[in-house]
């Protein structure tokens, strides 16, 4: 009997912007300080996008870079599935700029909104259309521009954010010892008001600081999330573990989202998780949203800290509030 396909990662790709910005940029503007910053989130830098940069731009890259990795044509894809809380534009999606970008003939190309858990979102999306047999080949992108929606008075907010890219390319296996075996979604939209975006079509939207560009200035009740992410990404991280050991293996890497280093050490404290088999970049890149765990993800594969073989452990949370675990052998 022929076997039902799985999802296999076949490559992945990373871009973020030239432009550095330490966290000194801050504190002629804010009363905040290098030292501060560093020691209670782990960021030293970010990236931030030129005047000609989106989303859809920085994606179009990573993506490129990922589909070289893996050996794979533009016009090979089947789909294409964005995540992003930063979109060039309402209409149309992030991921139809991106198809034309690539070139790819016209195949199916949607965004999925789930802020920072965004990817992963998006690669169960991906992994459910191949294990139907409806798609052979995915590519997966989380791209953002955050400093577009940063409030640059908010001293608590903006320092956090970065922008960039990061994709990956799946394809479908029959082979059961690799690829995706399990993907966890969660959503509690009762919590909507501790991350928001306001839109320019929110209905009696919350009267920011100053005038109507300010109302899509990213809002986070930071301390309620710090407690949520911390609970949440132990949970997710102990899980995914019983998990692998049901298939008899063990987690190689953690690809965490990327926010706040007390945050990923803080949730894996009582766990026996060696920390050096943890990927952290953020002190790079900061908060990069739904592009920080595939950004992370391919440093991880690039830098060697993960082989074929190995079983991956992607982790998220974010906005919505939304939360997410992805189990992967490479
Ligand atoms: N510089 C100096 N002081 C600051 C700064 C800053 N940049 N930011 C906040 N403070 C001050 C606060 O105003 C506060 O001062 P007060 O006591 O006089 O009121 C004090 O520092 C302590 O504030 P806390 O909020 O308790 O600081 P905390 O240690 O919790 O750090 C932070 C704040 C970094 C935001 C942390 O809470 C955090 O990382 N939260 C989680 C963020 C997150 O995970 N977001 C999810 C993803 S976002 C998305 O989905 C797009």
């Amino acid at each position: 009997m022929e076997r039902q396909p799985g999802s296999l990662l076949l490559g992945t790709g990373r871009c973020v912007p030239d432009r550095v910005v330490p966290n000194e940029e801050f504190t002629a503007t804010l009363d905040t300080s290098d030292e501060w910053i560093r020691t209670r989130t782990g960021i030293r830098e970010r990236r931030y996008a030129g005047p000609a940069d989106t989303s859809a731009s920085l994606g179009t890259v990573a993506a490129r870079l990922a589909l070289q990795s893996a050996k794979v044509e533009p016009r090979e894809i089947d789909m294409i599935v964005c995540a992003s809380v930063t979109p060039d534009l309402m209409c149309p999606s992030t991921a139809c700029l991106i198809q034309a970008a690539l070139g790819c003939p016209p195949i199916p190309a949607f965004d999925v909104l789930a802020a920072c858990s965004g990817f992963v979102y998006a690669l169960s999306v991906a992994d459910q259309y191949i294990r139907t047999g409806s798609a052979k080949k995915v590519l997966v992108v989380g791209a953002e521009v955050l400093s577009r929606v940063s409030d640059f008075s908010d001293r608590n907010t903006c320092i956090l954010f970065g922008d960039g890219a990061g994709a990956a390319v799946l394809g479908a296996t029959t082979d059961t010892k690799r690829g995706i075996h399990k993907i966890r979604l969660f959503a509690d939209g009762s919590r909507q008001e501790l991350i928001q975006v306001q839109s320019m079509v929110t209905p009696n939207p919350t009267p920011g600081p100053g005038s109507l560009p300010n109302l899509r200035h990213l809002r986070m009740n930071g301390r309620e999330v710090f407690r949520f992410a911390v609970a949440t990404l132990k949970q997710l991280v102990e899980d995914a573990r019983e998990d692998c050991r049901a298939l008899g293996k063990e987690v190689k890497l953690i690809v965490p989202h990327q926010v706040n280093v007390r945050i990923i050490d803080a949730a894996l404290e009582d766990s026996d998780f060696p920390p050096d088999r943890v990927v952290v970049n953020l002190d790079r890149y900061g908060n990069t949203s739904a592009a920080s765990v595939p950004i992370a993800l391919d440093e991880g594969i690039r830098d060697g800290r993960c082989q074929v073989g190995d079983t991956i452990l992607l982790v998220a949370f974010g906005g919505g509030l939304t939360w997410s675990s992805a189990l992967i052998t490479l």
